[in-house]
């Protein structure tokens, strides 16, 4: 039987292609700037579909894939809930959760603080446990630009190189939460392709000892 993956789109997945790639599996119609989103190995043991971060869990959860692999970071913020297993800590896409702000200014901690952030769950759960008021705007990506154009005083976003603060002027005030890439895993899909999701856990596994 074949296994679906869903593959979150971007650094997961282009990491995660190559893997499969150095692992034996072929995609013939596979190429890292490709706009398709379904891809087939030569021997249809696996179909990858590339799908946005946060709805990883949400093909996964309804069977529409029968594994996922994504940040915890978006699991943390958008899926705490959603009935699947987490079966794999994949051990890449290594990153960390941060408060940052414009470089060298300081920002007075004691006010009300406006923060910029695409984790509006995470962010608020962090400064609450800090007992500090915060007024939180979610944004969808770009969270670099909310302190430089007076939108935030601060962001709460995933440090990975630290090349995006680096090249926006900003720095981090405070990490806070550690993450990796995880795979999920449907629990009927984790019953019914047993053999083949244990199959393909080890040629992942195998991958991360060599790195
Ligand atoms: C992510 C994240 C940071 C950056 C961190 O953005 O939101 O901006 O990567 O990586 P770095 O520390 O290696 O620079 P992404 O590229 O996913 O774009 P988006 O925020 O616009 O969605
Ligand atoms: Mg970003």
């Amino acid at each position: 039987m074949a296994i679906h993956i869903a593959l979150a789109k971007g650094r997961i997945h282009k990491a995660v292609m190559k893997y499969l790639q150095e692992s034996g599996y072929e995609f013939p119609t596979y190429s890292e700037d490709s706009r398709k989103l379904i891809f087939e190995d030569s021997k249809s043991m696996l179909k990858v579909t590339l799908v946005k971060s946060p709805d990883v869990a949400v093909y996964v959860e309804r069977g529409a894939a029968d594994v996922g692999i994504v940040g915890e970071d978006v699991l943390v913020e958008e899926a705490s809930g959603a009935a699947v297993y987490e079966v794999l800590d994949l051990g890449i896409g290594r990153c960390r959760m941060a408060v940052a702000g414009i470089a060298g200014k300081k920002v007075d901690m004691t006010r009300r603080i406006t923060i910029g952030t695409k984790y509006p769950r995470i962010a608020r759960q962090y400064f609450e446990q800090n007992h500090h008021s915060v007024d939180i705007i979610k944004l969808n990506g770009s969270v670099e630009l909310a302190p430089l154009v007076g939108l935030s005083d601060v962001i709460v976003d995933i440090v990975e190189t630290g090349n995006t603060l680096k090249a926006n002027g900003l720095e981090v005030l405070q990490y806070f939460m550690d993450f990796s890439a995880r795979m999920i895993c449907n629990p009927v899909s984790f019953k019914i392709k047993y053999s083949e999701i244990q199959q393909l856990m080890k040629v992942i596994q195998q991958k991360e000892l060599e790195v």
